[in-house]
């Protein structure tokens, strides 16, 4: 059984390969009288979207999104309809040869022998399906959820770690994020961060890295408990990026290392009588519920798989083959990364706002 399906009451299926005529995703559950126009969702597109700088595939896609269903101007203005909400992105830059001997050898670190395996056939053509072309019908379901959400909650990503190079948590500064081509937390180390990534392009390699979220205006509420923790699904909904392979809540595995007293985030009464933490290593859950702190998490990427060294792999007639995997990729797949975090953290919050609103009003 596939499942092309995300979330609850608010719920997104996603469509199509990334050499097929187009992408797309449909959002249905979204709730009436919405504001909601192309021009909310181009944006967010257009930072995922290739071939913004050196440090990206320079593969050429317009990333044209098109709502052909669910909106409706009843007169004032374009809104939703609380109907299925039809998104469609056209590939315009495919370039299939690029892939053509690599339609029977399995690419290294791809999911080419995966996909082989479960499904008998696959379409290789840049990945097909399991390609990140996907992502771009997230960021744009994304949109949708933002909308949904509204402006209250706030939500930031950035890269916080470059291959050893890390960010020391009192320097994250989200706001200097879409300065820079790098999407890099933090204006003071993009010289040192470009030179190096520039060294890895050149040298044909790739490398990982750590996209860091924060949501702010979440009020005490949301998640729901068991098996429907706030913390577990946006987990869930992080390990789902392509090329993700871990996720942190909070202060995450450092937490391990913590004694009771420096973890347990202390409470006291601010000025208006409302409840202050004093700490946020919980990462603003606590049993499985939001607890109106800022919800943070680290969102680990690996490298880009595709990298001009010779590799040893296999084919699909069982012999062992050395392959260099040409064509236009990214050096580090988690610079592009960063609206995708965004995206599945908005689809992620939608889903548990509504459902918050279901069981309690
Ligand atoms: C925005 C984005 C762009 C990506 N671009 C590439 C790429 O150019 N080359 C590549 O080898 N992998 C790329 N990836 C990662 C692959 O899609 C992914 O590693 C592959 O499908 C296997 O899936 P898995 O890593 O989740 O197991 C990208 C991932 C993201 C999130």
């Amino acid at each position: 059984m596939s499942h092309n399906t995300f979330g609850h009451l608010f719920r997104i299926t996603t469509w199509g390969e990334s050499h097929g005529p187009a992408i797309g995703c449909v959002v249905d559950g979204c709730p009436p009288l919405i504001p909601l126009t192309e021009a909310d969702i181009q944006p967010l597109l257009d930072q995922r979207k290739p071939g913004g700088s050196r440090f990206v595939t320079q593969r050429q896609e317009a990333d044209q999104v098109r709502i052909l269903s669910g909106v409706f101007d009843d007169g004032n203005g374009m809104v939703t309809t609380g109907t299925p909400i039809s998104l469609m992105i056209e590939n315009t830059d495919q370039r299939s040869k690029d892939y053509g001997e690599i339609a029977r050898a399995f690419r290294p670190g791809h999911a080419d022998y995966a996909y082989q395996s479960k499904y008998g056939v696959r379409d290789h053509r840049g990945g097909g399906r399991s390609s990140a072309r996907e992502t771009a019908s997230r960021v744009a379901a994304g949109a949708v959820a933002r909308k949904v959400l509204g402006e209250s909650v706030r939500i930031r990503a950035g890269v916080v770690q470059l291959g050893p190079h890390r960010i020391a948590d009192e320097a994250i500064d989200f706001d200097a994020v879409h300065d820079n081509a790098l999407f890099a937390a933090s204006a003071e180390v993009v010289p040192a961060w470009e030179e190096y990534l520039d060294g890895v392009r050149k040298a044909g390699s790739s490398i990982g890295a750590v996209v860091a979220l924060e949501v702010t205006g979440v009020p005490a509420g949301w998640g729901a408990p068991l098996y429907g923790k706030l913390d577990a699904e946006l987990a869930a909904g992080m390990m789902s990026i392509n090329a993700v392979k871990g996720v942190e809540i909070g202060a995450g595995f450092a937490a391990a290392e913590l004694s009771g007293e420096d973890n347990a985030d202390e409470m006291r009464l601010g000025e208006d009588g409302r409840p202050v933490f004093l700490s946020n290593k919980a990462g603003g859950v606590l049993g499985g519920i939001s607890s109106g702190q800022p919800l943070t998490a680290r969102v680990a990427f690996k490298p880009t798989s595709s990298i001009l060294t010779l590799r040893q792999s296999i084919n699909r007639d069982g012999e062992e083959v050395d392959l260099r995997t040409k064509g236009r990729h990214d050096p580090c797949v988690a610079l592009r990364g960063v609206p995708v975090v965004e995206a599945m953290a908005a689809i992620v919050l939608a889903d548990a706002m509504l459902r918050h609103r279901a069981q309690v009003g």
